[in-house]
């Protein structure tokens, strides 16, 4: 069964810098999620270190954290059914080269060290992501009532 989650959905510095946030931010929103948080930051290594703590052992993990914090990124909460497994559909293959067309990275990157986007794996990391992120809290609202006013 289908339930409403929350996802943490990164556009990372390449993808803020080719100017496709609009973009992004349009399929989230066509496809019917709910922005519950958004924020640009330029993040520190130590930062980016929490968020990327599982690959720290990984040979490209120093490139990786070099790569995030070269320019600020767009971090987003987006909330609705299955948002974790979806996000990641819509986002494609951590590998843009094995992403399908119409999935953004497929659309618009080639190399897995420039994969303009993130989204959390699972229900878990989305919840640890969003505390690392989004400390603050997030944005609770109802969407019915914004038309209403009007
Ligand atoms: P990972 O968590 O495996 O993928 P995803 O972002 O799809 O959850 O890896 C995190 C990021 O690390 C990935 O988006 C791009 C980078 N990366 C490399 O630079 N080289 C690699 O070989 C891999 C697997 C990932």
């Amino acid at each position: 069964m289908s339930i409403k989650e929350q996802t943490y959905i990164m556009i990372k510095p390449d993808g803020v810098q080719r100017g496709l946030v609009g973009p992004i931010i349009s399929r989230f929103e066509a496809r019917g999620f709910k922005l519950v948080a958004l924020k640009l930051v330029h993040a520190t290594p130590e930062h980016l270190q929490k968020h990327y703590e599982d690959l720290k052992e990984k040979s490209f993990f120093p490139g990786l954290i070099k790569y995030m914090a070269s320019g600020p990124v767009v971090a987003m909460v987006w909330e609705g059914l299955d948002a974790v497994k979806t996000g990641r559909v819509m986002l494609g293959a951590t590998n843009p080269l094995a992403s399908a067309p119409g999935t953004i990275r497929g659309d618009y990157a080639l190399a897995v060290g420039r994969n303009i986007c993130h989204g959390s794996d699972s229900v878990d990391s989305a919840k640890k992501e969003i505390a690392l992120w989004f400390p603050e809290g997030i944005v609770q609202y109802n969407t019915l009532l914004a038309p209403m006013i009007f």
